[in-house]
């Protein structure tokens, strides 16, 4: 459905520890650990359940629920017949569908307390522990050869999350876990068995698993610090043994994101691709921190903050991700972004928010959550582009090919709209000329995209301290957790961020505690205010982490802050302009028309048979009969705000979706000459000339505007 706008409506039991290495009888029952400690994060995640969405973040995510999200393990292929359940279709050899299917539903079941997709994700977790074999070994895998340990990463990361939202599955998630562990540990001290292909081996051809390695680390670290049961030093070992790997199979990210490496241009012009495919350096953004909480070396923290802000500068778009149509792509708003790369970059950020504290990587995850993630989404969440164009202003099979490595149906809106292509092109490796055969466009897209909203959510409220609430990511949401001393609290946020300015939050506390509100660092203070309780509004005071501190006192508190928003226009690489207002992009709104069929087969392009698809799965192609080459007057910019005192239930739902968001900009512009190359618009032109005449023009929500134009060329009246 296009463009139809409905109005709304601790495991204690060691008897063995080691010390230094060597085991160690305990005495005298103490329980003890390994010397190893893993570095604290700043701020501490609250379990799945203790969030619950409102609003907009509300209706979307019950859209995902009832669109392709929640109806995936009933008739998709790659889920409902994965090999994980018993079943016989896979995409890859990586066996990581249903995997990345389990690390979405889990969430998305728990943050709406959702009972039928509840039920969805235990049977997959039942099926999969009761099948765990005699070794250890999670999967449908019987022989090494098909046996890699990438696709455990992303069941381990569903389970870790299942774990702390349903505690009566705790201790059999956490025995499996163990488990699979000391097996892993095996395989990989073994030459690094599962991880890096010798041969005759056939579970990771491209090394997808071998450039993820800190995925999997990420669970162990979860094992080890809550519920290590003595194996401490097995844990351990395991997750050097994956880095090592990484390292020994050259796929070592702290060799990349140095000054000299990291490629400021995009593909072609980038010759080494080890570390240039886009979803991996999404992944691979918290790479550094991950190994930082074990090695502790300082370097890595620095590192992590040049390898977010490189990608920004020389590959980053305008709506918040990462441009890459499978490889780098540099800053053409012709190029594509794969949609993973929109949820793998928020994933990442609110990770190294959560570690380290920078405003920035907050803002970062905002930034792609409002903008390049719903512009990919249909409306109704049913269908998705496998690349956005920041300059878009059609969607359809294009006639020429400006991606990489991504076909020309890739920016279709569809079921699985990205198809196999083959890529044969001579490489010289060894001194040998060899055929280096590209054969991995899949529907990865269509498993991993759900996670976007429910792990932002879920990582939204954070705890700071012992007695500390911190609301990071903002959004309309509630929470009820404990904190210091028993103090159980709630509080409910009440707004329409980021389509209107407004936070009222609503706490009740059994005692008093310290409330912390992240702002933006695009908040214009001056703009701003906070008022406790109905008194006098006075200013915002953000401390040097950009916090800024209620103490509230037992009871019930009300806060009412308003974030300053203001226009501010960007230039961006490909020489337009990019028009920001608080945490929105806002591009050029063009009509459209739409036009759907049956879902086409990604591997022949051939429809897909009914039985495999559901009457709401569709392929669409959008064309608008609106003017898009349009040039901007950036000094003649008017807000058209009717946000104030609209409730959350006046927003209509979809808001994604075209002349939903009740906030728009005015811009003075008029026509100029703009070519299309590759079937798409050219970069924007330098100081055209109007060739039509002075007229004003809607700029809207990026995320509401499917097709449009974002980075758009400057005139002067
Ligand atoms: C290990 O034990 C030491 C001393 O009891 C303690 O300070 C440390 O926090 C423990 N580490 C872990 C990871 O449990
Ligand atoms: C270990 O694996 C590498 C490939 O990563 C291979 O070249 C080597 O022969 C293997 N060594 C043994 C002892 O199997
Ligand atoms: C990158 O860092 C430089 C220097 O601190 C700063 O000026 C720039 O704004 C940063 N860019 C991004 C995209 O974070
Ligand atoms: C898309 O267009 C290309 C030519 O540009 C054509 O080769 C291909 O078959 C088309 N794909 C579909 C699915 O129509
Ligand atoms: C998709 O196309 C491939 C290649 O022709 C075929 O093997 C497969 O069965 C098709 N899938 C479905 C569900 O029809
Ligand atoms: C802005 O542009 C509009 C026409 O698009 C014009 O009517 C208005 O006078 C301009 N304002 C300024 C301050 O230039
Ligand atoms: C459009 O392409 C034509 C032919 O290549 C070229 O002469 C012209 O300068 C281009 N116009 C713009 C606005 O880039
Ligand atoms: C363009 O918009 C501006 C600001 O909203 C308004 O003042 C002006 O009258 C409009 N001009 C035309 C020609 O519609």
């Amino acid at each position: 459905m296009f463009g139809r706008i409905v109005p709304a409506s601790a495991f204690l039991a060691v008897t063995t520890v080691f010390v230094g290495g060597l085991l160690v009888p305990a005495t005298n029952g103490a329980v003890s650990n390994s010397t190893n400690t893993l570095s604290p994060f700043l701020y501490t995640p609250l379990p799945l359940t203790a969030i619950r969405p409102r609003g907009w973040l509300s209706s979307q995510l019950h859209l995902s629920a009832a669109g392709l999200a929640g109806h995936e393990h009933d008739f998709y292929r790659y889920v409902s017949d994965s090999t994980w359940l018993g079943g016989s279709t896979e995409y890859s050899e990586l066996h990581e569908s249903a995997p990345y299917w389990f690390n979405y539903i889990v969430p998305l079941a728990y943050v709406l307390d959702d009972a039928r997709l509840k039920a969805q994700a235990k049977s997959f977790l039942d099926y999969v522990l009761d099948h765990q074999a005699e070794d250890g070994w999670i999967g449908p895998e019987t022989t090494r050869e098909t046996r890699g340990i990438w696709a455990r990463a992303l069941v381990l990361f569903g389970m870790t999350q299942y774990a702390e939202a349903d505690p009566s599955e705790t201790e059999r998630i956490v025995d499996s876990m163990h488990k699979f562990t000391v097996l892993a540990h095996d395989m990989l001290a073994s030459n690094f068995t599962g991880l890096i292909q010798q041969s005759g081996d056939n579970f990771d051809p491209w090394r997808f698993g071998l450039a993820r390695t800190h995925e999997l680390v990420m669970s162990l670290q979860w094992l080890y610090e809550n519920y290590p049961r003595g194996q401490e030093q097995v844990i351990w070992e395991t997750m050097e043994l994956m880095f090592e790997g990484g390292r020994v199979g050259e796929r070592d990210w702290t060799t990349f994101f140095v000054e000299g490496v990291f490629p400021k241009v995009g593909t072609p012009a980038i010759k080494d691709t080890r570390f240039t495919h886009g979803v991996n350096l999404a992944q691979a953004l918290r790479y550094p921190a991950v190994l930082y909480r074990m090695t502790k070396e300082d370097g890595l923290l620095t590192q992590t903050r040049n390898a977010v802000n490189w990608t920004y500068t020389y590959h980053g778009s305008s709506s918040g991700t990462i441009i890459a149509d499978e490889h780098l792509g540099g800053l053409s708003p012709q190029r594509g972004s794969e949609l993973c790369m929109s949820v793998e970059t928020m994933f990442s950020l609110s990770y190294l928010y959560r570690f380290q504290g920078d405003n920035a990587f907050a803002d970062g995850v905002e930034r792609a959550a409002f903008n390049a993630f719903p512009a990919a989404i249909s409306p109704d969440w049913w269908s998705h582009q496998y690349v956005t164009q920041t300059n878009q202003p059609w969607s359809r099979n294009l006639t020429a090919k400006p991606f990489y490595n991504v076909v020309s149906y890739g920016n279709t809106f569809g079921l699985e709209p990205n198809f196999l292509c083959l890529l044969i092109k001579p490489k010289v490796k060894y001194n040998y000329l060899v055929w280096w055969i590209n054969l991995f466009k899949q529907p990865c897209c269509t498993v991993n995209h759900p996670q976007g909203y429910p792990k932002f959510l879920a990582t939204s409220f954070l705890k700071a301290g012992s007695n500390g609430l911190i609301h990071a990511l903002l959004s309309p949401s509630e929470v009820t957790t404990t904190l210091a001393h028993g103090n159980k609290v709630t509080v409910s946020v009440d707004t329409i961020y980021p389509f209107g300015d407004t936070l009222v939050y609503t706490i009740t506390a059994r005692s008093s505690f310290d409330f912390y509100i992240r702002i933006p660092s695009w908040t214009v203070l001056a703009l701003s205010s906070i008022s406790v309780d109905g008194k006098k509004a006075g200013a915002l005071t953000p401390d040097e982490n950009s916090l800024q501190k209620v103490a509230v006192k037992s009871g019930r508190t009300t806060v009412k802050v308003k974030l300053g928003m203001e226009v501010n226009v960007v230039t961006r690489g490909s020489g337009g302009v990019a028009v920001y207002r608080g945490p929105l992009l806002y591009a050029l709104d063009l009509e459209y028309s739409s036009e759907s069929f049956q879902p086409l087969n990604w591997t022949d392009t051939q429809p897909l048979p009914g039985e495999e698809t559901l009457p709401e799965t569709r392929d669409h192609i959008l064309e608008t009969p609106s003017e898009w080459r349009i040039a901007i007057d950036p000094t003649n910019l008017t807000v058209n705000d009717n946000s104030a005192g609209l409730k959350m239930a006046d927003l209509p739902s979809p808001i994604f979706a075209r002349g939903a968001a009740p906030v728009s900009i005015t811009a003075a512009a008029c026509a100029v000459a703009w070519n299309v190359t590759l079937d798409s618009p050219a970069l924007p032109p330098l100081s055209p000339a109007c060739v039509g005449e002075r007229v004003n023009v809607t700029l809207s929500p990026y995320g509401t505007a499917k097709v449009h134009m974002a980075e758009l060329p400057i005139v002067g009246f």
